[in-house]
């Protein structure tokens, strides 16, 4: 569940409120049943700008392990934009960047899809249900776009929540793990049939 607080500050923007005890679940408590002091903090969702570009990257380079750029799904983005109005920033009351999310198009098979990610949470702020926003939040944005499918590469224990499953007969540039390869529609049955490699949006 997303709780929304506050109005939209500017186009693209949202307020959200995590909870340190425990986020996601923690959601009935920043609804009232709660304490306020258990209420921090305040973050606000914007769409990531051409001037977050290098603060986002930094956040990356934080989180992932060195040579992330060598990874087979970043080929997929070589020379090409992330999808408008998808990419956030999560930025504290201060301004600070907690957390951010891309996504990049992609064609797999004869279909277009979404790339979701990277998306990261700074490790100060991990474990608080910001990941689990930025995912949901974005989600959310891509299919009020019209997106119908999303996939991405990553650990399905996490992105199991949030419906994602494995993708069988898609396949990511090796060396790529086909277990780590998983999908979520955003239209029901939109990765039914869908097979072959995943290839850079032209
Ligand atoms: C993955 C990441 C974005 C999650 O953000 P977050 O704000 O910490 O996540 P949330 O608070 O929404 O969710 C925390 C829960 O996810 C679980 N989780 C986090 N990463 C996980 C993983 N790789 N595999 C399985 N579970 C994971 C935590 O154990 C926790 O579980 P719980 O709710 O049962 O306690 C963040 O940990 C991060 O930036 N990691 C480093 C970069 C990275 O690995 N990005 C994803 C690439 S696939």
């Amino acid at each position: 569940m997303l709780a929304r607080f506050g109005a939209e500050g500017k186009r693209g923007a949202g307020f959200f409120r995590i909870n340190r005890a425990k986020s996601l679940k923690g959601f009935a408590s920043a609804l009232g049943e709660g304490s306020a002091k258990r209420k921090t903090p305040l973050f606000t969702f914007a769409t990531e700008t051409p001037e977050d570009w290098w603060e986002v990257e930094a956040l990356y380079d934080l989180c992932f392990a060195p040579g992330r750029e060598a990874l087979s799904s970043y080929r997929l983005r070589d020379d090409v934009d992330p999808v408008a109005g998808l990419s956030l920033t999560a930025r504290d009351a201060d301004g600070i960047l907690g957390g951010a999310i891309r996504y990049w198009p992609v064609h797999v098979g004869r279909v277009d899809a979404l790339l979701l990610g990277p998306v990261a949470v700074h490790p100060t702020r991990q474990g608080e249900g910001l990941g689990g926003l930025l995912i949901q939040d974005s989600l959310g944005r891509a299919a009020k776009l019209g997106w119908e499918r999303v996939m991405l590469v990553g650990d399905a224990p996490y992105y199991s929540r949030f419906g994602f499953s494995r993708l069988d007969g898609v396949e990511m540039p090796p060396p790529t793990n086909p277990e780590r390869v998983l999908g979520h529609d955003l239209v029901p049955g939109a990765w039914d049939g869908v097979r072959g490699p995943v290839t850079r949006w032209a």
